[in-house]
């Protein structure tokens, strides 16, 4: 551990705050986190911590999910601009709008969205459980917000329910094209390909297994394979071979990174704590309704 690690763990103590990361972040952050996981994880955790500080290395999202969950806590979000393009592809005013067409639609929000998506929203649903999710919905027809490719995969897997979708998508995950699926495949007959649910459509239906980025870590953990391409950001790389060193690991294609996940670096975590900042604020108004609808999902899984 270098110097400025300790130096933040040392203020953390001190704070009494947790640390949290999302598998994308770069190492050095991922090593001094108390915990780093997929954003289901993150969010159940958030939910049921001794500590009043949670100092969220992630993007915006991310934070304001844990803040829904945790309003008495401070939130705090190292690098203020660290934002998910897919979250800002919906407005409220074009949801409200969407909701006019389709009225007796349940509104799924994937929870890759802003808390005012959130609070306008029936139930949320992250990578993980997206599927389970819609499945409960107890109507057919559902909204599916924002990201098309995970909707997609929900409308694949549950074909008696009629989905909306709406046409945002990641742009790090839109890199990965059925070319670099195949030819890797190709490259590596003997690895399992597993993808994020955000690819595009071709690649979900190509690959071996559609996975959140912490059930990526569980299915490694049990294959009986040691070889395994993965399709998602970068940093997740690291962590599948931190916690399974004998395995081998291969990009789809060329790496992909999310820019706004590796804006946060140590320094800025050490920052975050020592001037308290960015301390995450959403109307409470928002809180009351975007809370309903994750702890409606967190109640459906
Ligand atoms: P996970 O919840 O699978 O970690 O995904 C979050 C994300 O932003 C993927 O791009
Ligand atoms: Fe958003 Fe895509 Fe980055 Fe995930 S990888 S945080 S969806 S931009």
């Amino acid at each position: 551990m270098d110097a400025l690690q300790e130096k933040v763990l040392k203020l953390k103590r001190k704070k009494r705050a947790i640390i949290l990361a999302h598998n994308y972040q770069i190492p050095q952050v991922q090593d001094i986190a108390d915990f780093t996981g997929d954003s289901l994880e993150l969010s159940k955790i958030s939910r049921n911590l001794k500590e009043e500080t949670i100092v969220f290395c992630g993007v915006k999202f991310m934070a304001e999910t844990a803040k829904i969950l945790s309003p008495r806590k401070k939130v705090l979000l190292p690098v203020l601009d660290a934002g998910c393009p897919l979250a800002d592809m919906i407005t409220p005013v074009d949801l409200i709008e969407l909701k006019k067409q389709y009225p007796k639609a349940w509104v799924v929000s994937y929870v890759n969205s802003s808390a005012e998506i959130k609070a306008l929203s029936d139930v949320c649903c992250t990578s993980a459980n997206a599927v389970t999710v819609v499945k409960n919905v107890p109507v057919k027809q559902v909204i599916f917000v924002p990201d098309k490719n995970l909707g997609w995969w929900v409308a694949k897997n549950l074909p008696d329910k009629e989905i909306i979708l709406w046409p945002g998508f990641c742009l790090v995950h839109e890199y990965f094209t059925i070319e670099d699926l195949l030819k890797t495949r190709k490259a590596y007959p003997q690895a399992q390909i597993l993808v994020h649910p955000e690819c595009r459509r071709e690649i979900l239906e190509a690959a071996d297994s559609v996975l959140s980025t912490a059930g990526m870590l569980k299915e490694v953990k049990s294959s009986g394979k040691s070889e395994f391409v993965i399709g998602t950001e970068e940093g997740m790389i690291y962590r599948l071979k931190q916690d399974n060193p004998q395995k081998i690991f291969y990009s789809l294609g060329s790496p992909k990174v999310c820019i706004n996940m590796k804006k946060t670096t140590l320094d800025d975590v050490y920052r975050s704590l020592e001037g308290e900042k960015y301390n995450i604020e959403i109307d409470p108004a928002i809180i009351e309704k975007a809370s309903l609808a994750l702890e409606r999902m967190v109640s459906y899984i």
